[in-house]
């Protein structure tokens, strides 16, 4: 098969935000417990209790941002539970998934965690079962910079320089797991956390919790942001509403094709979300900009349940869905202000398993590895001729058309970056890039592929799936490029 992608780099849009490449690490399974904190147990090397072979890979990543503690764990977290001495920290009950929470990884652990990998900090604080007063406290204990009682025990913790903790979300699916409200209810409920954490520290960004819209059937989902949305539009105490996206078709190593194929018309969907989320944010807050933060989304496959800490095989195919995804975010950077894969480490999408004192990084680590340029970086004008196939994407009615090839670009200085899936599962895709009203100096570029859309790494073969560096060529001063199928490919363009 034949394409075409064609650029205009002086032809800019919108600044990628970096927070787009963020992630999220809930209390559940062995996502924080294992995964990231090992303490001072002993035989798994670790900085402070964080584990250093996840801590290496998470840094080249440059992770810009981290949500936690959840998830439906946030509304039953009490955040004094961790903070103080470890030894005499409560164990308390784990909810929602099934297991003991020894609180071991608390508010300095996750902080620090923050500072040591260079990722901002996300915090959803407990609408749910907490109070106003609770997460007014939170972020007095976290960002006051005066003498109270709580700025003292943060320093007696060991931290006398307040952290500036940012972003703060105000409850996690309260539709559901965050109280079971109706949006009006949630809504009013919002008004009294966000005041007061908002007068104890007033460079806070704040963050209500949207729908989730699944198939656009369930009507509390359809009516949420309306509903939150009416109510919030006359205070100026959100600046991002939340939308959470979970994609899947067929197990996780076990598809169809028609299954495989599928999944990526998806992304579609994933559009939808954005777009009926950013309809009722412009018609209710026409004079100011509320960012839509993705800030749970992935792949999550019927394997993954809360028996087995929603863990799940992480293929190829997962990672190209990635890559999709992110590309609908980098389109739509005038809007989506934040996303989240769910979960960082050993749960649902992760981007490293470990065992005992072993990891292997997943597919989708290496597409964040080869799209993380895009974050800072400007949209550029770019336009795709590809070969389509067809599939009916979640909550649509009639199949749409899907282009086989799915590109981003975006420029940073003189460098163009262009990702580009090859979603077939047979065919190589030969595609001449134009560059147009530019002249190139030179083209590099990784790709990763396999031979089967449901391969894995595995602790026996790590690096199965991996990228490599590729050599483009040019012809003609243009680079044409093969796109083997299942393959996503990362070309650096540089240009003169
Ligand atoms: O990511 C796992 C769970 O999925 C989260 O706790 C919840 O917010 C979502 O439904």
């Amino acid at each position: 098969m034949e394409a075409v992608i064609r650029c205009w780099p002086a032809v800019k849009g919108e600044t990628i935000p970096p927070e787009i490449y963020g992630h999220f690490s809930e209390h559940l399974g062995r996502c924080i417990y294992e995964g990231i904190w090992v303490g001072n147990s002993g035989n798994i090397p670790n900085q402070n209790g964080i584990r250093l072979d996840v801590l290496a890979a998470l840094k080249q990543l440059r992770v810009p941002v981290i949500r936690w503690p959840g998830g439906c764990f946030a509304d039953d977290y009490h955040w004094r539970d961790g903070i103080g001495p470890i030894e005499s920290r409560p164990q308390t009950v784990n909810l929602w998934w099934k297991q003991v929470e020894p609180n071991s990884f608390g508010t300095d652990e996750f902080l620090q965690f923050c500072e040591v990998v260079g990722a901002a900090p996300y915090i959803c604080a407990n609408l749910g079962s907490g109070s106003p007063r609770e997460a007014r406290d939170w972020v007095e204990f976290c960002n006051f910079t005066g003498d109270s009682t709580l700025a003292q025990l943060r320093a007696a913790n060991g931290r006398k320089p307040p952290y500036q903790v940012k972003r703060w979300g105000i409850g996690n699916e309260n539709w559901g797991c965050g109280g079971n409200f109706t949006g009006r209810d949630y809504a009013k409920e919002y008004m009294r956390f966000a005041t007061y954490m908002r007068a104890i520290s007033p460079e806070i960004e704040l963050l209500a919790c949207g729908a989730s819209f699944g198939d656009y059937r369930n009507s509390v989902q359809n009516a949420w942001n309306r509903e939150v949305c009416d109510e919030l539009r006359r205070v100026d105490l959100v600046n991002h509403i939340t939308l959470h996206r979970h994609f899947s078709r067929g197990q996780g190593e076990s598809f169809s094709d028609a299954e495989y194929y599928a999944l990526f018309a998806d992304a579609l969907s994933m559009e939808r979300d954005i777009a009926l989320t950013d309809a009722v944010l412009r018609d209710c807050f026409p004079d100011r900009t509320v960012g839509i933060a993705v800030d749970e989304w992935g792949v999550w496959h019927p394997e993954a349940v809360p028996e087995n800490g929603l863990e799940q095989p992480n293929t190829l195919r997962d990672a190209l869905m990635a890559a999709t995804v992110l590309h609908v975010f980098n389109q739509w950077a005038q809007r989506v202000s934040m996303a989240n894969l769910a979960q960082t480490v050993n749960v649902l999408q992760c981007l490293a398993v470990t065992d005992r004192n072993k990891m292997f990084l997943t597919p989708t680590y290496y597409v964040f590895d080869m799209m993380r340029l895009h974050g800072g970086a400007k949209q550029i004008l770019f336009q795709t001729e590809s070969p389509t196939y067809e599939a009916r994407p979640v909550g649509f009615d009639k199949k749409q058309p899907v282009p086989y090839l799915d590109v981003s670009a975006s420029l940073s200085g003189k460098k163009v970056h262009l990702t580009v899936v090859n979603k077939s599962l047979t065919e190589a895709i030969e595609a001449k890039i134009e560059v147009r009203e530019a002249v190139i100096a030179s083209v590099s570029g990784k790709m990763l592929h396999g031979e089967q859309p449901g391969e894995t790494n595995s602790f026996k073969s790590p690096s199965r799936i991996a990228s490599r560096r590729i050599r483009p060529t040019l012809s003609n001063e243009q680079p044409v490029q093969t796109f083997p199928p299942r393959s996503f490919t990362a070309l650096t363009i540089t240009l003169e």
